[in-house]
């Protein structure tokens, strides 16, 4: 049977722990020079709706230490940019590949794609979820924490796609999470639901400093998300007093860890001086998404 992961919730704790494991020992592998050909002769699709960097480069190279292949797909460029349909294109894709990542403007095409094919589909960033974002990010924790259970998770800025990941991911693995947002743009109730029945512990408020307090991790991201253009202007606006900077920062533990997923929009939701400070480790992070999606990716691909 094929797994499909569009949301951090597809993964259990224990399951989650386990690629953690993996991932650490792939990194050490990769440090060392020794080969990693486990998914030889596979091939990965990646479909992207969206600009990246660090997705699309982190799965091709992935791929690329497996022996493998990893073709990008523009949808300006394959068939589904002439109207093609998704149900189609999934079934077609099965024939050849191995796997198939997509970062999609909407939550329904992955879900689509995982409908209508047999090969495992991987969640690359949509409206709803970034779950491989999180994978990569608790792996990034536990290098510096050396655990995720009972850490206090402070999420400084807007309640989109990452923080949704974030909130579902702390749930499942016992950290709490306090989200800071102005009001208006908290994650959706659905979202907070499914964390209260995962037994999530987790608070909303619009005050920073109160997120802040005695924080093990603060994470921020950006104010205006990949579709959230025509707001831009409103949204610099009301997120301005929400900015993770030295201020912010004192009010945490001494050795809290700062997070971004990245791209950031520096003196906006994060000065300079902390993006590029001792608490930082936003650059840790991104290279951990390669170790961690490549746990992944033997999972449900080997
Ligand atoms: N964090 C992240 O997904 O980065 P990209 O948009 O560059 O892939
Ligand atoms: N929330 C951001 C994350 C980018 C990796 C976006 O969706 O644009």
């Amino acid at each position: 049977m094929k797994r499909d992961i569009l949301s951090i919730t597809d993964l259990s704790r224990e399951e989650i722990y386990e690629l953690l494991g993996s991932a650490a020992d792939l990194k050490e592998k990769r440090k060392a020079g020794e080969p990693t050909e486990y998914l030889k002769n596979k091939s990965l699709g990646m479909i992207f709706e969206k600009s990246s960097t660090r997705t699309r480069v982190s799965f091709e190279v992935g791929m690329t230490d497996f022996g493998g292949h990893a073709l990008y797909l523009n949808p300006r460029d394959i068939q589904i940019g002439r109207g093609e349909t998704i149900e189609d294109t999934a079934r077609t894709l099965s024939g050849y590949l191995h796997g198939l990542m997509a970062r999609v403007m909407s939550h329904e095409t992955v879900k689509k794609l995982a409908e209508y094919s047999t090969i495992p589909i991987i969640n690359a960033l949509s409206d709803r979820e970034h779950p491989c974002q999180i994978l990569g990010d608790f792996m990034t924790i536990m290098e510096y924490k050396n655990r995720l259970e009972g850490l206090k998770f402070a999420w400084v800025g807007d309640g989109n796609n990452v923080c949704n990941s974030a909130l579902l991911g702390s749930a499942v693995m016992g950290m709490e999470f306090v989200v800071a947002c102005p009001k208006g743009y908290e994650p959706k109730t659905e979202f907070l639901e499914k964390a209260k029945a995962l037994g999530g512990k987790f608070t909303i408020t619009d005050d920073p400093k109160a997120a802040a307090k005695d924080a093990d991790v603060i994470y921020t991201d950006v104010w205006v998300s990949m579709g959230d253009e025509e707001e831009q202007e409103k949204r610099l606006k009301d997120f301005v007093t929400f900015q993770v900077n030295t201020a912010l920062l004192s009010l945490a533990k001494p050795d809290v860890i700062v997070m971004h997923c990245l791209p950031a929009r520096r003196g906006l939701e994060i000065t300079d001086e902390v993006m590029d400070g001792p608490n930082s480790v936003v650059f840790e992070e991104a290279e951990n998404r390669l170790h961690a999606q490549k746990a992944l990716m033997l999972k449900l691909m080997r």
